[in-house]
């Protein structure tokens, strides 16, 4: 192990508020403490959570200063088992991932397949966890099952629709951005324009009998709508709350507690997934999970490709291209 401290470079939120509050600064980072290592970071993934969290506008919300990203790729520098230089892929519970190092303990550390391109592999970890915990923690669903995905062009959405393709699910996806037709249609999700189709009218006209589960990431009007399509039996599962700007956290948690109160009815579920609480609660779910998740996309079996890549002092490009939506999927900061 080595004891000396490493300089280096972490982007941080100085105050709640646009891009420009992403400031990038220089510090150390000590060695790690026992049962941690030291991560030199390869590449990070971004998604619209981090734009939440920088404007402050997000319910598990960190306090100022704080570094944002929930997920990377870095080569070990020193750890008790793992070899210096190991690659590695982690999801972290509580952000921290915009920074040329970090200190993460042993247990969130997933090995890398050999030979998977890191850049790839760091937009894994968030949305496809999500994804994971949705399809099989909440919805336990079976081949033949039909869903409903919100926001099926989005990062979890694309990892519901490829999840929901190996299971052998029947999609229907909700979208509206350019292209989202021919992308749902590779995954074999009928496509779904919510900005011109009543999304509850075509799923009662083709499935009558109603459908086995619903993932929301919108809620408010949605919630009572969506619920309704569930045939005896079926779940609804909620993973975000699209508020109000500026009174996110309140909205989110009377989204939460509306879900929750669906599930006193009988007849049908509802669930909420969080996925940091769930990584925190349970590390074997975790690290087998990611690990199978990475062997699926080296395998081929899951299509993943950064929609953009940038320097880590470029976040706030990346946080603005993103808002502007100028980005068609995740991106990356690379710190080499
Ligand atoms: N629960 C968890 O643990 C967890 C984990 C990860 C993310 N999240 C949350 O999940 C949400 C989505 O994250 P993401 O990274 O997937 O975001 P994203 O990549 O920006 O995708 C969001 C998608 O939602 C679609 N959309 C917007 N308005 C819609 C509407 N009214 N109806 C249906 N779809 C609509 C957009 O589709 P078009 O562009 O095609 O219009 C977009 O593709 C965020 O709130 C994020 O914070 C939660």
């Amino acid at each position: 192990m080595n004891d000396e401290a490493l300089s280096g470079r972490e982007i941080i939120v100085e105050s709640f508020g646009g891009v420009e509050v992403l400031r990038l600064r220089e510090r150390t980072f000590s060695a790690p403490p026992p049962g941690h290592a030291r991560v030199r970071t390869v590449a990070i993934g971004v998604g619209f959570t981090d734009l939440m969290a920088r404007r402050g506008d997000y319910l598990l919300q960190r306090k100022v200063p704080f570094t944002p990203g929930y997920e990377l790729v870095g080569e070990v520098v020193d750890h008790e088992e793992l070899e210096p230089g190991t690659l590695v892929a982690a999801a972290l519970p509580k952000m921290g991932a915009y920074a040329d190092y970090v200190v993460l303990p042993s247990w969130l550390l997933v090995p890398l397949p050999d030979g998977l391109d890191p850049a790839v592999a760091a937009t894994v970890p968030l949305d496809y966890l999500t994804a994971l915990s949705i399809l099989e923690t909440h919805a336990q669903l079976t081949t033949g099952d039909t869903v409903l995905i919100h926001g099926a062009s989005g990062g979890v959405g694309q990892a519901l629709s490829q999840l929901g393709r190996l299971k052998g699910l029947r999609m229907y996806g909700t979208a509206s951005a350019a292209g989202s037709d021919e992308r749902l249609a590779r995954y074999g999700v009928s496509f779904i324009d919510y900005r011109h189709q009543d999304f509850a009218a075509v799923i009662a006209q083709r499935e009558p009998d109603g459908i086995s589960a619903v993932f929301d990431h919108i809620g408010g009007a949605n919630i009572r709508k969506g619920y309704r399509l569930l045939a005896r039996g079926g779940v609804f599962v909620s993973y975000a709350f699209a508020g109000r700007p500026g009174h996110m956290v309140a909205d989110t948690v009377r989204g939460a507690l509306r879900v929750n109160l669906l599930n006193l009815l009988p007849g049908r579920r509802t669930a909420v997934c969080m996925l940091p609480k769930e990584i925190k609660s349970n590390h074997d779910w975790y690290r087998h999970s990611l690990r199978r998740l990475l062997e699926q996309v080296h395998a081929g079996e899951l299509e993943v490709a950064p929609g953009a890549t940038f320097p880590l002092a470029q976040a706030a490009d990346v946080h603005r291209a993103l808002e502007r939506r100028e980005i068609n999927g995740k991106a990356v900061l690379t710190t080499k």
